[in-house]
């Protein structure tokens, strides 16, 4: 793998200044002064100083007033340290930041090995050269419009639960997506993430397990922002689609990248206290093929049928035209016309 170029390394323990200096500034909702800043942190009003230079060459706006203090005017698109300042709580260990790399997924993988990475880590990069798709298909990565992230889990569930890491991301998607945007978005068994009809972001879940353990769960999350039309290659413009082309703003990737992970811990904790069955309903409810007529293809066969039922292993249950079920554990859904 060629070496990735790193812009910021944001875990939480190495460099916990900048995050809580943002966490200050935002929780002030207006001024905070360089004293109390000092108080809080433990650290001399010149190095607060040093602090707020450092984080506006990283693109932060941030306002001096004498006599007031500082005040948080704009943070950047995308930042670790941003992210890092929004999600709270012992569930999350790291965000990793880089600007280019060949995929966050290959990544994840490799450093989960590597530097036995804890669960709870998160790989971010602005641009992928070797995005990964599903079924070995590429996935479009340009700089400076999308989010391409992977979480690495060392969940305590069996190779059985495991559609529930591509489940529980695919809900916290959709819910981040729409409080971020408004937008009514479906999931397309499996792992596509739809609005309108079209493919807004997919996931992919890569799982190292034995018998009877996921040793480590990547989940890799590609999430079209704030792409136009004519940043889609041709081929993908009719079937693809982003927040920004479906409601016509621009939104801060790191504002949805803290709506998608804050909602994976929710859910990852609602897990144990609800159980499995609780997501599979939700995941029912957003399902947009469920009662369809539809083609999946798989290899090179494609099997029609109407979509049934996702069953508790989160398989699709396809009733076939002799009337038989058919149990399918991966396939491309395309929705027929009835
Ligand atoms: C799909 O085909 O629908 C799944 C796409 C998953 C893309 C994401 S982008 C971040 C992560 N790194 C990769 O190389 N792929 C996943």
């Amino acid at each position: 793998m060629k070496s990735p170029s790193k812009k910021g390394l944001g875990l939480m323990d190495a460099t916990p200044i900048p995050w809580q200096l943002i966490r200050l500034l935002r929780e002030s909702g207006g001024y905070i002064s360089g004293e109390k800043i000092s108080s809080e942190l433990g650290i001399t009003r010149a190095a607060v100083w040093k602090k707020i230079e450092a984080l506006r060459e990283k693109g932060f706006i941030i306002e001096a007033v004498p006599s007031k203090g500082y005040r948080l005017i704009k943070p950047p698109d995308l930042s670790a340290e941003e992210i890092l300042a929004g999600i709270c709580g012992a569930f999350w260990k790291g965000v990793l930041f880089y600007e280019k790399i060949d995929s966050t997924n290959e990544l994840a993988s490799a450093l989960s090995i590597k530097r036995n990475l804890d669960s709870g880590t998160v790989i971010i990069a602005d641009m992928q050269e070797k995005g990964k798709g599903r079924m070995g298909r590429s996935w479009v990565s340009p700089p400076g419009l999308n989010i391409y992230m992977s979480i690495v889990l060392r969940p305590e569930l069996g190779p059985r639960d495991s559609t529930l890491l591509t489940i529980i991301p695919a809900l916290a998607c959709a819910a981040a997506v729409r409080s971020e945007a408004g937008l009514d978005i479906m999931v397309k068994w499996p792992n596509d993430l739809v609005v309108q009809g079209k493919k807004l972001g997919g996931i992919l879940t890569e799982l190292k397990t034995d018998l009877d353990k996921i040793h480590v769960a990547i989940i890799g999350i590609g999430l079209n922002v704030n792409m136009t039309g004519r940043d889609f290659p041709e081929e993908i413009r009719p079937i693809a689609t982003s927040m920004r082309e479906v409601t016509g703003k621009l939104y801060s990737r790191s504002a949805v990248i803290i709506g998608i992970l804050r909602e994976i811990e929710y859910l990852y904790a609602k897990l144990k206290t609800d159980g499995k069955e609780a997501m599979l309903a939700e995941w029912r409810r957003v399902s947009s093929i469920l009662g369809k007529k539809v083609n999946v293809s798989f290899g090179n066969e494609i099997i029609s049928g109407i979509a049934e039922e996702l069953d508790n292993d989160g398989m699709l249950i396809l009733r076939l035209p002799s009337g038989a079920m058919k149990r399918m554990s991966a396939g491309d859904v395309t929705i027929m016309k009835s």
